[in-house]
Formats: structure tokens, C-alpha cells, sequence
């Protein structure tokens, strides 16, 4: 398995900034749902989802699509899978540093993947010219990103991201668009590259809505797409709670409006406050998002981690990333005292570091 965020050591109190998942957890409307749903379980769920489709549509104002465009999964996992499994390419390329799972899901299939590492001094940016030029070379079935990319935080401009998909579709190529994140970012545009055929586009509700023991995420897609990932879903994948959180979602207004107040204060906050430390050796990355990739320029990643969580602190370390090192760490944007108590921490570290020298 690979490696992911999350404090798995016995320090009680620990504020968990390695997942970068809402600190609100799900809206009350969600858990109340579920709570009265409890006798429904003893029926079988919708066999694939597909009659609550129209529920997605409400939920993120997707009114435009046919529901055949969308897919319903067990979190964004079941779907990144799902379609390794049924596209079963020979090539992939992926646009590193990302999220590991995807390299694992293609390579079970017996798909070649192959990566293309963006440079950390140009801000893990695409440089379109480039990545044309290989995108050209290796004619990948598949050319996969997440965009906001975790776990750097940037996020791709659609323009290029339309480009990329009219390269690829010279040779019936599919651009892959994971949006796992793309509910927190500000200025959002809900259809963004829907609607172009050869561009999926995943989405996860785990991350937002602060569910990650309920699965729930979904796809975007030409019908043809969807229907081939439909033939190869197992059945009853997506639980009758679930379901019904997402009945929920789509009716709640408040929480989203919330979040997105906590996230433009918070992300203030921090970034002013990161800024006023003023150290040279101290790098902070801009992110569109819930989180932040940093490093402390020759500081292990594990020594500044050890030492935030003398505070009680945890952060995660991102070594395991393709093209990140032992110096890159993230962390999540939270609550604003705990977002305080992580300034000071960092404060206090870097303070350490200057009496050493
Ligand atoms: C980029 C990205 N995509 C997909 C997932 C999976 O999300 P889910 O919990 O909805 O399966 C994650 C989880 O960490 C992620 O970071």
C-alpha cells in the first residue's frame, strides 16, 4: 500500500494537519440523514448509483450534462481504479509530483507508466511546449493530472488543459482530470473542461464535505466513457448511507458558503503569517486550495516533523513523492487556533535553527 497522510502514533492531542481533509467534519444535515437512514440498510443499494445521478446534477450545478455523462463511485478511489481496470491502456503518462495512487492502479493492470516531473523552480508548473513535445513522442493512451494538484497546490489553466486534450485525441487519447480538490478552490467554475469528449474528470466528496469513512466521489465523461466504466463497476459499491448524504449535500446551502469563508480568512491568515517569518531558508508554495507544500531549506522534512509535534503538531512528509525530496513537507489549512498554534510552532523552530548556526 502506499504511504498517506494521517497521525497514526499514540501522542494523545495531536492537531492532524497531514490530511487535508475540511476540519469541520460533514454537515449536520449529512450525519442526521444517516442516522435515520439506519433502517434502510436492511435493502441493497442502487446496483450502480445510476438513478441518483440527477442528485450530483443538483449538487454541483451540472445541469447541463446528461446524466450519462456521470458516474457515482466509492469515493474517488473506486474510480481511479475503475478505470485502469477497464481501459487497461499500454501507456500512461503522468504529470508528477502527484497523488501515488494513480501509478499503482495502472501499473495492477499491467499498464507503463511513464512521468513527466515538473521543476520545483518553476513553481511545479506545466511548461506547455515541453510536455506537448513528450506528450507527441510517447502518444500515451492516457495522460493523467490532478489539478488542484495535491500535493503541491497548484492548479492548471483550462486553456492548457484543452490543448492537451486535442493532442491526444489525435490518436484517441483521454486526458484525465482528477478535481479532488476542486471544491475548495475560491473561484471556482463548476463545468471547467466538462463536455470536451475526451477529458474525465474525477471528484471526490470525501475531502470538502469531511467524509472519508463514507466513500462517496464521482466522474464526469463522454457517455461512450462512462457506459465502458459502468460495464466493469462492480454492483452495490455505493451504500445506501452514502446515497443519502448525497441527497443531503444537495440540498445543503449553508456549508459550502461556510467553507468557503473559513478557507479565503484562514488561507489569509496563514499566508500573511508565513510571510512575516521572514526566513530566507523558509519556503511556503502558493496552492489554490486546503493545503500547502513547504520545505525548510536543508532541514529534513522528518526533523521539522518531529519537532512540531514535540508541540503537538503533525504534519506530513512527502519523500514519497516522484520528484519531491526529504526536505518537502504539507500541511492542511484548519480552525484558526490551530492554524495559530502552527505559526508558533514554525516560529519556534526556526528560531532553534538560527541559534545553531
Ligand atoms: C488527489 C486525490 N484524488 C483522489 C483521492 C481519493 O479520494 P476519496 O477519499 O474520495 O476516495 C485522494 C485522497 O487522498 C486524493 O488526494
Amino acid at each position: 500500500m502506499n504511504k498517506h497522510g494521517g497521525y497514526q502514533g499514540n501522542k494523545e492531542q495531536v492537531i492532524d494537519f497531514s490530511v487535508n481533509i475540511s476540519p469541520f467534519g460533514p454537515p449536520q444535515s449529512v450525519k442526521q440523514g444517516i442516522m435515520e437512514s439506519i433502517e434502510t440498510i436492511e435493502k441493497y443499494p442502487s446496483i450502480d448509483g445510476g438513478d441518483y445521478r440527477y442528485l450530483l446534477q443538483e449538487a454541483f450545478s451540472l445541469d447541463k450534462l446528461d446524466p450519462r455523462q456521470l458516474i457515482i463511485g466509492n469515493g474517488a478511489m473506486e474510480l481511479i481504479y475503475l478505470f485502469a481496470r477497464s481501459l487497461k491502456p499500454e501507456r500512461v503518462l503522468l504529470i508528477q509530483p502527484t497523488f501515488n495512487e494513480y501509478q499503482r492502479a495502472f501499473e495492477l493492470v499491467g499498464t507503463k507508466v511513464e512521468y513527466f516531473i515538473l521543476e520545483e523552480n518553476s513553481g511545479f508548473t506545466i511548461p506547455e511546449d515541453r510536455l506537448i513535445k513528450k506528450i507527441q513522442n510517447l502518444k500515451p493512451e492516457v495522460l493523467l493530472l490532478c489539478s488542484p494538484n495535491n500535493p503541491t497546490g497548484v492548479r492548471y489553466d483550462k486553456k492548457l488543459l484543452k490543448g492537451i486534450a486535442r493532442e491526444l485525441s489525435d490518436w484517441g487519447g483521454i486526458l484525465f482530470v482528477d478535481e479532488s480538490f476542486g471544491e475548495f478552490v475560491l473561484d471556482k467554475d463548476p463545468y471547467g473542461t466538462t463536455g470536451i469528449n475526451n477529458i474525465f474528470i474525477l471528484r471526490s466528496l470525501t475531502k470538502f464535505y469531511g467524509i472519508p469513512g463514507l466513500r462517496l466521489g464521482y466522474g464526469i465523461g463522454h457517455s461512450s466513457l462512462i457506459e465502458k466504466l459502468l460495464e466493469h463497476k462492480e454492483p452495490w459499491t455505493v451504500n445506501t448511507f452514502a446515497l443519502k448524504a448525497l441527497e443531503k449535500i444537495a440540498a445543503e446551502k449553508e456549508y459550502p458558503r461556510q467553507l468557503a469563508d473559513w478557507l479565503r480568512e484562514e488561507k489569509t491568515y496563514l499566508e500573511k503569517h508565513f510571510q512575516a517569518l521572514e526566513n530566507p531558508g523558509l519556503k511556503i508554495y502558493p496552492s489554490y486550495v486546503n493545503f500547502y507544500l513547504g520545505k525548510i531549506q536543508g532541514i529534513p522534512a522528518k526533523l521539522v516533523q518531529e519537532k512540531l509535534l514535540e508541540a503537538g503538531i503533525y504534519l506530513r512528509t512527502c519523500e514519497d513523492f516522484q520528484g519531491l525530496d526529504h526536505e518537502h513537507f504539507r500541511f492542511a489549512v484548519r480552525t484558526g487556533k490551530d492554524n495559530e498554534k502552527l505559526i508558533q510552532g514554525f516560529r519556534k523552530i526556526l528560531k532553534e535553527l538560527s541559534d545553531h548556526k
